[in-house]
């Protein structure tokens, strides 16, 4: 590939370097165009082609299926490590000795306790009011009860910052699951792991002892871990645009947390399984929402399915499929909806429209029939897709402020009015 890329506008060449990854990818520096040219700009609505950042936290190649935290497979990391592993992983760049991953479990215990006061905010909320918006609201109050800004040229207090929001989100998580159940809230129990307490701090009972199980535990750390990091989505831009003004790190996951909420985003796995639930109340009829998701007249999209980068396989799809079959023999659940999902994407993918398109299953297809099967609530899904990407967020947010980003401001074509003279209210 050229070093250089060579643009030309009315007979005049300007020439751009060209940046190389550590993964062969190729990006074109256009830091200079709008000086070199006189103005002009590129348009890329979405970002399709347009790289915002140089990263060495997540590699993906869309087109063989590759997703790697810090040079580790996710297969691998799924497979060996276990969910605060991958944090440190992500956030720190390297997989945590005992000593670290020790010290980084004592001092997220430590910090596992919320300010009383935020619980009258919680019961400021309706029963009603959906999850995501409750959590993206919480967490911006945390603001209010850890007042001081990250300093971010302290390695201590970035580290203190990045603890404190890892003990505390899962908190707020489960408080707000239990505030929709008119439960007591629970302050979770230190002598728990990290997602074992998660686990206890949504599900346990006042009237009954908390018996944990191993099953549910290793599924929900697996997923957590399938969701940790994804290179520059929505969600995770969305935090380093709002981080790039120097807005604090609660204030920028919670803008974070709203963008997740996006039914085109981490709301597909709510939207999926109340598909596959209307798909059933409808006799099961597949072929009619094929049909739909291929009509253009139609809003309907199939949930679940395609993606901006994966063009042959979602690699965390996969690995969630069989996790999702495994999760329902070892609770001994039979749930038809999974059956659904599986006639569904068969028929798809075998489909000219959905093969032409490249749209394949992803993350978010077979996850929700996972979280069912853990008696999550449908409502609570995008929250724990919020938990997983939790750490990939503060490690985006930690390496975009550690390589002092410039502040995100895109560019325009404007194609509003031109001039005009101001008319009076009698005029018009
Ligand atoms: C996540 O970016 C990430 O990494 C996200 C994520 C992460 O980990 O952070 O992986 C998590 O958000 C996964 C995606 C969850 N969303 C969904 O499942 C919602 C359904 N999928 C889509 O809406 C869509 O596929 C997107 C949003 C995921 C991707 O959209 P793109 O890349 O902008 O593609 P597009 O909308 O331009 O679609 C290209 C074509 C269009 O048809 P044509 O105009 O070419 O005729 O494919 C069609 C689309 O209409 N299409 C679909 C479809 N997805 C795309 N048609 C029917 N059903 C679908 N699901």
């Amino acid at each position: 590939m050229s070093k250089i890329a060579t643009l030309e506008i009315d007979g005049n060449k300007y020439e751009f370097p060209i940046i190389e990854g550590t993964e062969k990818e190729f990006g074109i520096d256009i830091k200079t165009l709008r000086n070199v040219t006189g103005g002009v700009t590129t348009i890329d609505p979405g970002y399709k082609n347009t790289g915002s950042c140089e990263s060495g936290i997540t590699f993906l190649d869309g087109e063989k299926g590759i997703l790697r935290y810090c040079g580790y497979t996710i297969e691998e990391l799924a497979e060996k490590a276990d969910f605060l592993e991958v944090a440190y992983l992500l956030i720190f760049g390297e997989l945590p000795t005992t000593e670290q991953l020790t010290k980084f479990d004592e001092d997220i215990k430590e910090e596992s306790h919320v300010d009383e006061d935020m619980k009258k905010i919680l019961d400021g909320f309706p029963k009603s009011a959906h999850p995501m918006g409750v959590l993206s609201s919480l967490t911006s109050a945390l603001i209010a009860f850890n007042p001081d800004s990250v300093d971010v040229d302290s390695e201590e207090a970035m580290y203190d910052a990045i603890v404190k929001v890892l003990a505390k989100f899962p908190v707020l998580a489960a408080w707000t699951m239990r505030k929709r159940k008119s439960l007591p809230l629970d302050y979770g129990d230190n002598s728990l792991g990290y997602v074992e307490n998660l686990h206890k701090m949504m599900f346990s009972r006042p009237n009954k002892t908390y018996e944990a199980n191993q099953i549910v535990n290793n599924a929900l750390d697996k997923l957590l871990i399938l969701h940790a990091d994804h290179e520059q989505n929505c969600s995770t831009s969305t935090v380093r645009i709002v981080g790039s003004s120097h807005a604090g790190l609660y204030a920028s996951l919670s803008a974070g947390i709203s963008a997740l909420w996006g039914p085109l985003h981490g709301g597909a796995n709510q939207a999926v399984i109340e598909m596959l639930e209307a798909i059933k109340a409808d006799g099961g009829d597949t072929a009619k929402y094929i049909e739909k998701a291929k009509d253009k007249n139609d809003s309907f999209r199939l949930m679940g399915f395609g993606h901006r980068v994966y063009k042959n396989f979602d690699p965390r799809a996969k690995i969630i499929k069989v996790a999702a079959e495994e999760v329902l023999a070892d609770l001994g659940i039979e749930d038809p909806v999974l059956d659904i999902a599986k006639g569904l994407a068969k028929v798809a993918l075998e489909d000219e429209y959905f093969v032409k398109r490249k749209l394949y299953p992803n993350v978010d297809f077979y996850s929700g029939i996972i979280y069912r099967a853990l008696g999550i609530p449908t409502e609570m899904f995008t929250v724990m897709f919020a938990l997983g990407r939790l750490p990939g967020w503060i490690a985006q947010w930690r390496e975009m402020r550690l390589r002092k980003e410039p502040i995100g401001r895109p560019r325009q074509i404007y194609i509003g009015e031109t001039e005009r003279p101001f008319k009076s209210i009698s005029e018009r």
